[in-house]
């Protein structure tokens, strides 16, 4: 395989940065117009000006991609998805449809613990199976890497089954993927009743266990009314910690329970969800430099207020959007409907989105010194749209704009020839 010379970009969206953006910050995409990149041996080698790219450079050693008229943009990076699982839960979302709410479903036995049985029963190779396909659907959409969570499991052995699916769709797959450990995503029906109990069995058994074998680089929890109060999500985080992992937290999504305030309090990496959070957490996870993880389809599907985007950009947070991929809240690859939601409906601007996708998602995965900017020495993960600015992202209502995908310097999807 040869190293790539795009050339001629009428854009070149670098997103430049080495760390996540804040506020203001959001809204500088560093655009180079009439642009080029290098990407050799899969690292971005140069970026700049056509002219200053290309002299003195010896072209026929290169594969040269034309990108006249078209946009290059770092890959996106999908920081809160639950890819991993088997079974469906289609009749839950017409269910909704009728009137029935996430957490009525989910107390009558349905919701999480549904897909807890499915992929308790679903074996390694099916789970393979179907992650490989979402994770085709996602490379359609530009996404290079996507972080997955366990927690459809709730007992060691399903979740050390969804962390070594992962692992292996990481080898195999061109999409990068960054592991989070979530047991405590529902209590399991064996702990009915019993959270602390289950916490306290967590924290003794399967996290040890997955920090010792580096199986996760996350541990997330869903700190919500009758499901984890804050007190055990804190127990179980700053566990987590001692153990060296980095941390997240489904914070405020259905009630108003202080989890972005614990994040903050805590040094989450990010705090994701937040529809409900209050003006005192939001403040706290500015100051504290906790990413701000939105998922406007969630909230979208659930019927649900949409988290206060543009509120705590200008608060000075940094702010991701993600997909929340998963059977039950939110099944949906779809960055082009996250796109146009965070921007019609959260009133982001077109380019506080496209950061949000890119560098300040590679933050939320701790991961914005190596990928999310077209900056020399990251990955070279890379997009061309099919048009010739950033604009037409939101414009294009719904449809994705990418034409190409580049990844660690590769051609991994094209639907230049149809
Ligand atoms: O992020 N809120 C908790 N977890 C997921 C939903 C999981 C499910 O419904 O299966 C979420 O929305
Ligand atoms: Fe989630």
């Amino acid at each position: 395989m040869k190293n790539i010379i795009i050339k001629n970009a009428a854009q070149i969206v670098t997103c430049s940065g080495f760390s996540k953006k804040r506020g203001k910050e959001m809204s500088n995409l560093h655009v180079i117009e009439d642009g080029a990149v290098i990407i050799e041996d899969g690292k971005i080698q140069s970026v700049g000006k056509n002219e200053e790219i290309l002299k003195n450079v010896d072209v026929s050693k290169y594969e040269v991609i034309d990108a006249y008229g078209k946009a290059v943009l770092p890959g996106f990076v999908d920081s809160h998805t639950h890819f991993v699982f088997g079974g469906y839960r289609a009749e839950e979302f017409s269910m909704r449809l009728r009137g029935a709410s996430y957490m009525e479903i989910m107390e009558k036995g349905g919701g999480i613990v549904s897909s807890v049985e499915k992929t308790r029963k679903a074996s390694y190779e099916e789970l393979i199976h179907l992650g490989k396909k979402r994770l085709d659907d996602m490379l359609s959409f530009g996404v290079t890497t996507v972080e997955g969570k366990s927690g459809y499991g709730l007992d060691e052995e399903t979740e050390m089954k969804q962390l070594h699916v992962m692992k292996k769709l990481d080898e195999i797959h061109p999409i990068d993927i960054v592991k989070t450990y979530m047991e405590a995503h529902a209590v399991s029906q064996e702990y009915k009743g019993r959270e602390d109990e289950f916490i306290d069995h967590i924290i003794e058994n399967t996290l040890p266990k997955v920090a010792k074998e580096n199986l996760a680089e996350f541990c997330d929890v869903f700190c919500e009314k009758n499901v984890f109060s804050v007190d055990q999500s804190r127990r179980l985080l700053l566990k987590a910690k001692e153990l060296g992992m980095k941390v997240k937290i489904h914070a405020d999504e259905i009630t108003r329970l202080g989890g972005a305030e614990l994040a903050a309090e805590i040094g989450a990496v990010s705090a994701d969800h937040l529809l409900r959070a209050s003006d005192e957490g939001i403040l706290k996870m500015a100051q504290e430099g906790v990413v701000a993880t939105l998922l406007p389809a969630t909230a979208f599907s659930l019927k649900e207020e949409f988290a206060r985007g543009r509120f705590m950009i200008d608060q000075n947070c940094a702010v991701a959007l993600a997909t929340d991929l998963n059977p039950g809240s939110c099944f949906t690859e779809s960055i082009p409907l996250v796109i146009a939601l965070a921007t019609l409906y959260m009133n982001m601007t077109t380019e506080e989105a496209i950061t949000a996708m890119t560098i300040n998602g590679a933050a939320a995965l701790g991961r914005e010194k190596e990928i999310g900017s077209i900056d020399v020495g990251k990955k070279g993960d890379v997009i061309i749209l099919e048009y010739p600015s950033y604009h037409f992202i939101p414009y294009h209502i719904g449809v994705s704009t990418v034409e190409k995908v580049i990844k660690d310097g590769k051609i991994v999807f094209d639907k230049s020839n149809r």
